[in-house]
């Protein structure tokens, strides 16, 4: 293993303390000195610990729940690393808050992407490294450099080890096409679409799908599972067709609301997440298989000029 420089320091938020540990790891590091923690009020104190002037920083933080806290707490760490003068500052985000919030549908709604966007320059960061954003083109809000990692390989290395026969990949919506596309490129199978529309934020109906799926084993890939609306749906319009045994990978377990209910219940062989989110105990049941991105993460910070 090369050795990292000893001018890159890395930092982390309370969000995913596992995977900032597990990337520092993989670079023969370990994490620096840094207090953060509340005061009984709810506001974020932070405190470095580590000789970070003229380093490069780079500050590990998930968006996940609570998002608005864990974005407030990258953002002071954010301020304190700057106070110290370092060479420069990364912000580590594997999972972006607000990364379905990057269009309007309506007039009155916001923009909440591009305001976080805004906040991190404002901050005073000089590159985000991230990890499957919801659109790609979410990426022109970036005022600074970035590096969006896709999940792609470990997810894929995960499947392959599943040995699955006759099976076709499902796209649960449109946006999650081309995505899935390659899915099924890679492995080398069909490609079923589903059409999906939402009457609740955290309901999904599934319309139709397009392709065979009778008999077959299925692989649903998604970008993110939140409420597990969209997988409630598919799995319940691919039972009525009479595939056969279903399993699910996507980047993101948000796992929110009546996600864990649902899965529970819910006729599925298997959920792969990655752990761009730090997926709470009580929340880890059985059929959800974890993989790592800390590789991907290292090697982008091992690369990072
Ligand atoms: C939607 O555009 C995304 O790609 C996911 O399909 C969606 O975020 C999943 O959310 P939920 O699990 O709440 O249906």
């Amino acid at each position: 293993m090369n050795q990292v420089s000893s001018h890159k320091v890395i930092l982390s938020g309370k969000s995913n303390i596992p995977l900032a540990k597990k990337i520092a790891k993989e670079l023969g590091m370990s994490l620096g000195k840094c207090e953060v923690k509340e005061f009984s009020d709810g506001e974020t104190y932070v405190h470095i610990g580590e000789e970070i002037k003229g380093k490069t920083v780079y500050v590990v933080q998930s968006g996940s729940i609570p998002a608005n806290h864990h974005l407030m707490e990258l953002l002071i760490m954010i301020q304190a690393v700057k106070m110290l003068q370092p060479k420069r500052v990364v912000a580590v985000i594997p999972f972006f808050p607000y990364r379905r919030m990057e269009k309007t549908i309506k007039p009155g709604e916001s923009l909440t992407f591009a305001l976080i966007a805004d906040l991190l320059h404002a901050a005073g960061i000089d590159k985000i490294i991230v990890m499957d954003l919801h659109k790609h083109r979410s990426k022109r809000f970036f005022k600074f450099q970035r590096k969006e990692l896709r999940a792609f390989s470990v997810i894929i290395e995960r499947l392959r080890q599943k040995k699955l026969h006759n099976f076709v990949v499902v796209a649960p919506d449109k946006g999650s096409m081309p995505e899935s596309k390659r899915y099924a490129r890679e492995l080398g199978v069909p490609l079923v679409k589903s059409f999906k529309t939402r009457k609740k934020h955290d309901e999904a109906i599934i319309k139709r799908l397009e392709g065979d799926v009778r008999g077959k084993d299925i692989i649903i890939v998604d970008d993110e599972i939140n409420t597990a609306g969209t997988l409630a749906g598919v799995v319940d319009k691919l039972k009525q067709e009479q595939a056969r045994n279903i399993y699910f990978a996507c980047t993101h377990g948000v796992l929110s609301g009546p996600a864990i209910e649902r899965l529970s219940q819910m006729r599925i062989r298997e959920v792969i997440v990655t752990d761009t989110i730090d997926i709470p105990h009580d929340k880890l049941i059985p059929k959800i298989k974890l993989v790592s991105v800390a590789h991907s993460f290292a090697e982008a910070i091992r690369e990072d000029r």
